[in-house]
């Protein structure tokens, strides 16, 4: 058992894992849910319980989750909360705290001024707790990955004529490895009153640099991690984070609104098993990104370029070498090497430290013996901000019918044509597709589209 004396008393710093492993360790009769009753089909089963006595709940104040939750937000510096069920489930739960949980004056429909890389999660969530959005807009040549929005452009939009906004929400990092000013943005929220959120799902590491430079470190009021894409979590893992302390009292009741009653409590034990592993991570990462970023200096050298200022992820911009990124998958597929996301102009590698450093070593070499070529200047067709019919929840919820992407100009898109990865949509529910919105996702290969029923 991993313990912390705290004034005196030991203090388990993996209670779930603890209370898991002492029941397991009784080989009880097992007359509660699950149905495996313990038994290896797929070797994990023994752990996986469900909120037995003693174990407690996922969304209750004390108990087993609730002592690892303030581990995690001693490790984090500021409230914490897990999620079983992504960013995904943290991010509807903290657009809910924002828009109806506080006491600030509530308007007949909240808006949100989001940045336009949103991921299709917090498409649902306007669906579901209905509010309007205003998009911040992706700069000329910027991938529809990306959003690169300057503080000065969010106070802009926060005084402009669109004005008064519940919430700004962004998304930082991007899925390609672009990360916003957030405490130049917070900086501006904070002077006009409005919170900050920010999806940060993929930069759970980032609290763990030296020095931080996590959302919540930076100035953001509420925030998602996926702790599952960055750190040694399983699949599901993530947190809630809240500045705030008496939104921070509603956060277990944000998450019961979305999330399921049978959380896994394989993920719960994952997130309380990495807590001790969290508090060594900063050293982890010193020794870990000084070889990753030597790496890229060799790559580079060797005729590559890499887009996005995320220190551990690697995007290499396919273009720029000659070829795609779906090619150069491909290639290192023939390797055995498995990447993140690529699409026509980018290919997305996510290591960590828990990579072998032999696995940088093979990516090196088939990467190294790819031929480069003379760049390709193709590019995107460019971003034509289409006219918006309805509001998110209308296009989401109405009479849908599923179009070829030719039949669909001038049709409403009912929810959002964005396979995962990335899952960040081009044409957003509500919108009406125009031309250029489908030259744009016929490049990134979408077929078809599911519009409002017109009949
Ligand atoms: C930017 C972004 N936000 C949110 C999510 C949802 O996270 P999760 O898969 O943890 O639910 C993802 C998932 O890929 C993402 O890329």
């Amino acid at each position: 058992m991993h313990s912390n004396e705290t004034r005196g008393e030991a203090r388990s710093l993996s209670p779930i894992c603890d209370f898991v492993r002492a029941y397991a360790a009784k080989d009880p009769v097992r007359l509660h849910m699950p149905g495996h009753k313990g038994a290896p089909i797929l070797g994990c089963e023994a752990l996986d319980i469900t909120e037995i006595d003693g174990a407690g709940e996922l969304y209750a104040a004390e108990g087993p989750v609730a002592e690892s939750e303030a581990v995690a937000a001693r490790l984090f510096g500021c409230p914490t909360f897990y999620s079983a069920e992504g960013s995904s489930l943290a991010l509807r739960a903290m657009l809910y705290l924002a828009l109806f949980a506080g006491d600030r004056p509530r308007r007949a429909r909240p808006r949100v001024l989001a940045g336009r890389n949103a991921h299709r999660a917090f498409l649902t969530a306007a669906a579901l707790l209905d509010f309007d959005v205003a998009w911040l807009l992706p700069a000329p040549g910027d991938s529809y990955h990306a959003c690169t929005v300057a503080p000065a452009d969010v106070a802009a939009a926060l005084d402009g004529p669109d004005a008064p906004f519940d919430a700004v929400y962004l998304t930082s990092p991007d899925y390609l490895g672009h990360m916003a000013d957030v405490a130049g943005i917070a900086a501006a929220c904070r002077a006009r009153g409005v919170p900050l959120l920010v999806d940060n799902a993929h930069g759970a590491y980032l609290r763990f640099l030296s020095p931080s430079r996590h959302p919540m470190d930076l100035g953001a009021d509420l925030c998602c991690d996926s702790a599952h894409k960055t750190l040694p979590a399983l699949t599901g893992a993530a947190y809630l984070h809240v500045r705030d302390a008496a939104l921070a009292g509603r956060a277990k009741d944000a998450l019961a609104l979305f999330g399921s009653t049978s959380p896994s409590w394989l993920i719960l034990q994952s997130l309380d098993a990495q807590n001790p592993i969290l508090d060594a991570l900063p050293a982890r990462l010193a020794a870990f990104l000084p070889a990753l970023e030597a790496m890229k200096t060799r790559l580079r050298a060797a005729g590559y370029a890499f887009v996005g200022d995320e220190p551990m992820k690697l995007t290499l911009d396919a273009r720029a070498a000659g070829t795609t990124g779906d090619a150069l998958a491909a290639v290192l597929a023939r390797e055995d090497i498995a990447c993140e996301f690529h699409d026509p102009d980018f290919l997305t590698l996510m290591p960590t430290s828990w990579n072998d450093p032999a696995d940088l070593d093979r990516l090196e070499a088939a990467l190294t013996a790819f031929p480069r070529r003379p760049a390709i200047p193709e590019a995107a067709p460019p971003f034509v901000l289409p006219a918006r019919r309805c509001s998110v929840r209308e296009a989401m919820f109405a009479p849908r019918v599923a179009l070829p992407l030719g039949a669909c100009a001038g049709r409403v898109l009912a929810t959002p044509a964005a396979s995962c990865p990335p899952a960040v949509p081009i044409v957003m529910p509500g919108e009406i597709i125009n031309p250029a919105a489908i030259a744009r996702m016929r490049y990134y290969g979408i077929e078809a589209c599911a519009v409002v029923r017109e009949d």
